[in-house]
């Protein structure tokens, strides 16, 4: 039996487009469309460019609800074929990076397919299956930063409208002090009717909401110097703790904000090595640019704990608390391949981020290429014949840094010293190759050097108010790099696990990695940051780096609290099921959440927090910080998203800790973090680097929740799934951006 079906993989990858830099992904995104009653995709798709009556697009809704930073958007668009002949509709959604494509629906003249969630294997299988019998088609489009998107074409019936919602959920990450949900709204043409409608509902009383003017979401986020948007409707609730904000931009509105877009579009298109080029076809067209909601809530002293249905929600961010003094040792890639813009957009950020360290911190410069130099800073006299002259240790000159000789201590952050490092920086010039395991052991070196001659006790200490003071600063290294590694040990695997053996101990710096461009190692450079404590940040390609250098250096200037963890009583909490409790660091600005089960039948949950902060009366020292907090697990059931929540961060953290192991070897393992992410994703039907999205179209008059098993025999396990629930989920876990698309 050749039943009437047709059958959609999307196989969502990570780094497709952006580590392949070539025009054409290789494309781990599987389109499959099959058509079995006659006619062929193919041809479907040319009569796109025939004279016609063409599609339209009759509206757009786009609803997000967020209740505790967790917030769930869907995206529905309507559109008509007026016309005599089929014709092929696309949707595409560009969404954000950090979300899960929860759910998938299409309704085609009133019928309706749902998405489902499947073992990434096993959609192959499918996938494969369907292409041998039909035909493929794939294509991955434009994208914002920090997006993925995804595409759906299918074809629509003569006089038919069909309805496309697509969900997604994602945990909103607090930066620089908000709470920044973006909706990116590209729906391809101007909209007869447009309504986006954000419902926030918090535990807490919103301290600050702000809609700035829509974005082309190529830029950092907004701040309060930003124009706010005047056709934004901003509704708040008596109690503050809920605000409903609505947008519905009229043609007019559309079309103005559609030439905005253009015009910068165009305008960055201008520059050399733009981002922008990379994406030549890009359609500017129907692109109104990314809607802003910000927002931040009062915050506990203490925290705050959510406890609802078996689950619980930490969120800490101890803002009473005062910096801790840092040393930063700023590693920075000068080779050859930053020549022109990237080496100058280096410099003007480096001289505002030095600018803005705290006169208590000390620093580091450690600058980078073929060879590795550590700049002297303590050098003073600007009459010698170079000026600030560095001490440069050669990467095969190994030895002499043993024996402790050449690495110049690092400074106090006094004007003067600022100066001289802007000066340092200001002559910064690309040339050589790349030595990435040099730099970050040297740099490492700078750390351990640091605090074992300031050693109190130590013989060599010059200065015990300068060693007491370094003993208690949080040591940082800001990482910023723009390629492979070129020289010296360009292994990835063993500068890793080289960096990461050496870099141990009390001493342990946090790693945080600038990836500079689309040619820079992500991958080494998220795992290097993964593995030691830190985080990676892409830095694009654009007039505006310098900017988004200066914006990423905000969110780690200011620690609070060192060597965090969170406790909870194991009597009370289901001890497997929490998610990340230890932290190296916590920063202003930020937000930690920790979530997990609860045991059955606890009445309350009682946990601490601990860590180091700041001594309140002397600047230099650090001094053991604990915070007790205590909640009732009430009986009340009203909804909280505490579950997905909970679900969400534990796929993300597991699928981290999968990829900073060194081999896969474990994988087969249940207990291994790549099962158990899996066995989450698709309970909780969650599109992840390991799940795909399925469509299948029944036959005949079944609708949305029968995915009845009469699909072909290759079809069976998957027809035999997960029919019917209505919470689909999805996930995607790219760094930058993976395209995904569906074809039908
Ligand atoms: C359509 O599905 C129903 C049950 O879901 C099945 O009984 C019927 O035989 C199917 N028809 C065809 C043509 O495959
Ligand atoms: C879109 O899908 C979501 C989740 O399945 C559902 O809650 C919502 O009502 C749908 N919207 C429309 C307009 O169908
Ligand atoms: C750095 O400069 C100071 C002052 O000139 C000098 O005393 C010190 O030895 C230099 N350090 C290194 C490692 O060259
Ligand atoms: C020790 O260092 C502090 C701060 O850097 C400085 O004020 C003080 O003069 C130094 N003392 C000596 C003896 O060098
Ligand atoms: C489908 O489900 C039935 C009943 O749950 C089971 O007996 C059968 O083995 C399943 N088939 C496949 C292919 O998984």
């Amino acid at each position: 039996m050749q039943p009437l079906w047709l059958s959609v993989v999307c196989c969502v990858s990570v780094f497709v487009v952006f580590v392949y830099t070539a025009a054409v992904p290789t494309s781990d995104t599987f389109v499959v469309a099959k058509a079995d009653d006659g006619h062929t995709e193919k041809s479907e798709m040319n009569t796109e460019e025939e004279p016609n009556v063409p599609i339209k697009l009759t509206k757009m809704q786009v609803n997000s609800e967020v209740s505790l930073r967790y917030a769930h958007t869907a995206v529905v668009t309507y559109v008509r074929n007026p016309s005599r002949r089929s014709q092929q509709a696309t949707f595409h959604v560009l969404l954000p990076e950090t979300a899960f494509i929860s759910g998938f629906v299409m309704t085609l003249d009133g019928k309706s397919y749902k998405a489902y969630v499947k073992e990434k294997e096993e959609a192959k299988k499918i996938y494969d299956d369907a292409v041998s019998q039909g035909t493929g088609a794939a294509h991955i489009s434009a994208k914002a930063r920090d997006s993925n998107h995804f595409t759906v074409s299918v074809n629509v019936e003569p006089n038919t409208e069909a309805v496309f919602n697509l969900t997604y959920e994602e945990l909103l990450v607090r930066r620089n002090g908000v709470y920044n949900h973006a909706i990116n709204l590209h729906p391809g043409a101007l909209v007869p009717k447009m309504e986006v409608t954000v419902h926030i509902k918090e535990s807490q009383k919103i301290s600050l909401l702000r809609v700035p003017e829509v974005r082309t979401g190529n830029e950092i986020d907004a701040t309060e110097k930003d124009a706010q948007n005047a056709k934004a409707v901003i509704k708040k609730s008596n109690n503050d703790k809920e605000a409903t904000i609505t947008f519905t931009p009229d043609l007019e509105e559309q079309n103005r904000l559609m030439a905005i877009y253009s015009d910068k579009i165009i305008e960055s298109a201008k520059l050399p090595h733009e981002w922008y080029s990379e994406q030549n076809n890009e359609k500017t067209t129907g692109v109104l640019g990314q809607f802003v909601v910000q927002y931040d809530v009062v915050r506990p002293e203490k925290g705050d704990i959510l406890v609802n249905d078996g689950y619980f929600v930490h969120f800490f961010s101890p803002e009473e608390l005062k910096p801790l003094n840092k040393f930063v040792v700023f590693v920075l890639d000068t080779s050859s391949s930053m020549y022109g813009r990237k080496i100058e957009q280096l410099r003007t950020a480096m001289q505002t981020i030095l600018a803005d360290l705290r006169p208590t911190d000390y620093f580091s410069i450690v600058e980078f290429n073929s060879d590795v130099k550590v700049h002297n800073l303590s050098k003073t006299h600007k009459d010698e014949a170079s000026p600030y002259e560095y001490s440069v240790i050669d990467y095969d000159i190994n030895l002499d840094r043993a024996s402790g000789g050449a690495i110049a201590e690092p400074v106090l952050a006094s004007p003067d010293n600022i100066a001289k490092a802007q000066d340092i920086v200001s002559k910064f010039s690309a040339i050589g190759g790349t030595n990435i395991y040099e730099a970050l052991d040297v740099a490492i070196d700078v750390i351990n050097k640091a605090y074992e001659i300031n050693k109190p006790d130590s013989s060599a200490a010059v200065n015990n108010s300068d060693a007491e003071r370094i003993k208690a600063l949080q040591p940082i290294i800001v990482f910023l790099s723009d390629g492979e590694a070129s020289v010296g040990e360009t292994n990835p695997k063993r500068i890793l696990s080289h960096i990461s053996e050496k870099n141990t101990g009390e001493r342990r710096a946090a790693i945080y990695s600038l990836a500079f461009g689309h040619d820079a190692d992500r991958g080494l450079l998220r795992k290097l940051s993964l593995r030691n404590g830190g985080f990676m940040r892409q830095i694009y390609e654009a007039a505006d780096a310098a900017l988004q250098l200066r914006h990423f250096y905000q969110q780690v200037s200011s620690p609070l609290l060192a060597h965090v963890k969170f406790v909870y009583p194991p009597n009370q909490v289901k001890a497997e099921s929490v998610t990340r409790y230890v932290f190296d660091a916590i920063f202003a600005g930020s937000e930690t959440v920790v979530a997990g089960k609860l045991e059955p039948d606890v009445l309350e949950l009682a946990p601490h927090v601990t860590g180091f902060c700041a001594e309140d009366e002397d600047h230099y020292a650090r001094k053991r910080y604990e915070v007790m907090n205590k909640v009732k697990v009430s009986e009340i059931k009203e909804y909280l998203p505490l579950e997905r929540l909970w679900a969400y961060l534990s796929i993300k953290q597991l699928l981290d800790e999968r990829d900073v192991r060194e081999d896969h070897e474990d994988n087969k393992d249940e207990k291994s973090p790549e099962k158990r992410a899996l066995a989450i994703a698709l309970k909780y039907e969650f599109v992840t680097p390991l799940t795909s999205l399925v469509v299948v179209k029944p036959n005949a008059t079944n609708a949305v929740d029968t995915v009845s098993a009469d699909g072909p025999d290759t079809q069976k396990d998957y027809a035999n799934g997960t029919g019917g629930t209505i919470d689909n989920e999805a996930f995607e876990e790219s760094p930058l951006g993976a395209g995904k698309s569906i074809d039908i």
